[in-house]
């Protein structure tokens, strides 16, 4: 990136709902079964929030375990940018409602909506301010729960998805070896469709609703096998294109962390790009698809588990609704 100061990940941090859902639950809602979600999207089960539990609340819990891995407190952030297509509200925002539960200062907070590609949107952001050197230190938030908006009569998209939030502390270096590298960030709205045409759909009601069994309106709805062909095609152009970035910079990719949507579509991109099995960290199985929480999560798994350490250089890969794309490239 242009400038001597740059964005470097200061700490991470995630928090999920404790209700586990198992494949065998939505038996009772649709005609489904354990084996055919395993094998068509390698997820075994997720998590779903409970009464008291909403994108705000997980997204408080995922902060501070951030703030604590940084070594920062509320007091030292200068900015939060939360990207999530579930707010508790439309007003307040998501951001300020954590604002509020971290008790911090009177600094900026907004919400940013790009679906599964929302965490890095949400990190661009983040990391422009801080290249500018307009602030220090960017709390950055993924955090949905689509569970609250899935069709519980709809088997080709109620399997999918499951709830969570991962936060990242950004802060200022002017080390030159690490930090935000590269970020590539896509759109195409005529793609994504409306009305009949529409690939993912998500109506503008807010819920705090849990599903109920019956037909809902304003749910989640897609085009499973349409958004399937475009995951493929863009996980692999953008894994190519960063695989050829990171040669022009020098660097080697020790960790994809692609959006966790289907371990089919990770395999068709993995075997198109020649990127080896064992350097992709995937969690799908035990989460689902959490949207805008999902690249987070993994990463602060990745971090945590040890499969990445400070110096390693990670590509972060998302894509979904809107239609919305992206990765970043960042050495830890
Ligand atoms: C949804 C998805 C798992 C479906 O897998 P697929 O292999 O493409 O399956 P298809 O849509 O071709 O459907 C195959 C059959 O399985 C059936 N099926 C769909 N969901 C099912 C379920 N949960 N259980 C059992 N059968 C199911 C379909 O009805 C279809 O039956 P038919 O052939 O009798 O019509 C897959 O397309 C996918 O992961 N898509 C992307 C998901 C997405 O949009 N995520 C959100 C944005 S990132």
């Amino acid at each position: 990136m242009n400038g001597s100061t740059a964005a470097a990940l200061r700490g991470t941090g995630c928090s999920v709902p404790d209700r586990v859902v198992t494949n065998d639950w939505f038996t009772k809602y649709v005609e489904t079964s354990d084996e055919w979600i395993r094998t068509r999207t390698g997820i075994c089960e997720r998590r779903f929030v409970g009464p008291d539990e909403t994108a705000g609340t997980l997204a408080i819990t995922a902060s501070r375990n951030a703030l604590a891995a940084a070594g920062l407190t509320p007091d030292d952030l200068d900015m939060i940018v939360c990207a999530t297509v579930t707010p508790d509200h439309m007003c307040p925002s998501t951001a300020c409602v954590v604002q509020s539960g971290l008790g911090c200062r009177p600094i900026p907070a907004m919400d940013l909506s790009a679906a599964c590609t929302g965490f890095l949107y949400a990190l661009s952001v983040g990391e422009q301010f801080i290249r500018t050197r307009s602030v220090r230190n960017v709390l950055v938030i993924g955090t949905d729960v689509l569970s609250r908006t899935i069709d519980l009569t709809d088997r080709n998209s109620c399997i999918l998805f499951g709830d969570g939030a991962g936060a990242v502390v950004l802060s200022a270096t002017d080390t030159a070896d690490h930090g935000i590298r590269s970020i590539k960030l896509y759109a195409d709205g005529a793609a994504g469709g409306i009305g009949s045409d529409k690939l993912i759909h998500l109506p503008a009601k807010v819920t705090l609703q849990p599903p109920t069994g019956e037909r809902q309106r304003n749910h989640i709805w897609l085009n499973g096998r349409e958004v399937f062909k475009f995951a493929v095609r863009r996980m692999i152009e953008l894994t190519q294109d960063a695989i050829d970035e990171s040669r022009r910079l020098g660097l080697e990719i020790k960790l994809l962390i692609p959006h966790q949507v289907n371990q089919r579509i990770i395999d068709s991109a993995l075997d198109q790009t020649g990127f080896p099995a064992n350097r992709v960290m995937v969690n799908l199985a035990n989460y689902g698809n959490t949207s805008g929480a999902s690249v987070p999560i993994a990463l602060d798994e990745a971090i945590r588990g040890g499969r990445a350490q400070p110096g390693d250089t990670v590509l972060l890969v998302a894509f979904g609704g809107g239609l919305t794309w992206g990765s970043v490239l960042l050495t830890l």
